[in-house]
């Protein structure tokens, strides 16, 4: 078994709402003591209908809302409620890709700037041309042009934008990324080459990952092992194949049965990116 890298027990995340009519807050729960663990360089699919508290435990394993109980350990540290100064450097080592790369790349800055701006901003490059060569180098791996530092991000088309988010996390020498839904927004084809090479880097870099999704599908290509989740609450956990052999949950077979494709095909990530 894999060592833990992130490690979350009991999490239960409860939003406030706006102050009522009578300055009273009620709040709505959301997640209801959730258990996780993502072993160093292991993929982990979270699938589940909308609305079924994934987006919330990812930005809680990151730190990024408050959780009201449970502990979350990144990398043997108990990081529940360090302060922000204290996960600053850590959030170099959890990167996050969006499913909307548009909305997270200011539009007003070229490539360049936003891809060597972190790696200054963190010391991992000393000055602007070590930045750049760095850029240059992780560009050609997710199969862009180096001329594209010089483009502005609605230059690119969708699938281009999706691997400068990439980039920018791999850029970053993380230990685990998040990746919410990232392929949500594209074509099928589109979607397999860019889950195929967040698989190819997570090989080669020993990347943890945590793969959100609503389409079991996209799960089964790239993921190790499967937590489904419903109404905020992890229903069903194994690994992945054993889960889609033999789901034992009737919320993960009612799943499985909305899945478009008739059969369990392991070439489909293969043979969509082929041409
Ligand atoms: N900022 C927020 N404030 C209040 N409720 C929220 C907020 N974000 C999400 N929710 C609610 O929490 C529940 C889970 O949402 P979410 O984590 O986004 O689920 P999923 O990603 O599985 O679709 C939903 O009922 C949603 O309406
Ligand atoms: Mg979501």
């Amino acid at each position: 078994m894999d060592q833990n890298l992130l490690v979350a027990t009991g999490i239960k995340v409860t939003y406030a709402k706006h102050a009522g009519l009578f300055g009273s807050k009620p709040s709505t729960p959301v997640l209801h003591g959730v258990d996780i663990r993502i072993g160093k360089g292991q993929t982990v699919g979270i699938v589940g209908e909308s609305g079924s508290g994934k987006t919330t435990l990812g930005r809680a394993l990151l730190r990024l809302v408050d959780v009201s109980a449970g502990k979350i350990a990144f990398d043997g540290r108990n990081i529940t409620h360090i302060p922000e100064t204290e996960m600053r450097p850590l959030r170099r080592r959890m990167q996050m890709i969006f499913q909307d790369p548009m909305a997270s790349l200011n539009p007003r800055h070229t490539i360049r700037r936003i891809l060597t701006g972190p790696l200054l901003l963190h010391g991992l490059a000393g000055d602007a041309a070590t930045a750049l060569e760095q850029v240059k180098s992780v560009l050609d791996r997710v199969s862009l042009p180096a001329a594209c530092v010089e483009r502005y991000p609605h230059e690119l088309s969708g699938g281009q934008r999706q691997r400068i988010g990439i980039a920018r996390a791999v850029l970053m020498q993380p230990d685990f990324v998040l990746a919410d839904e990232i392929v949500s927004g594209l074509d099928v084809s589109t979607q397999a080459q860019a889950l195929k090479l967040l698989k190819g880097l997570s090989r080669e870099l020993g990347l943890a990952m945590a793969f959100i999704s609503h389409d079991l599908s996209v799960i089964r290509a790239v993921c190790d092992y499967v937590y489904v989740m419903r109404l905020g609450k992890v229903v069903e956990e194994g690994p992945c194949e054993q889960v889609f052999a033999s789901p034992s949950a009737a919320y993960t077979r009612a799943l499985l049965d909305a899945i478009p494709l008739p059969e369990y095909d392991p070439g489909w990530l293969e043979r969509r990116t082929e041409t």
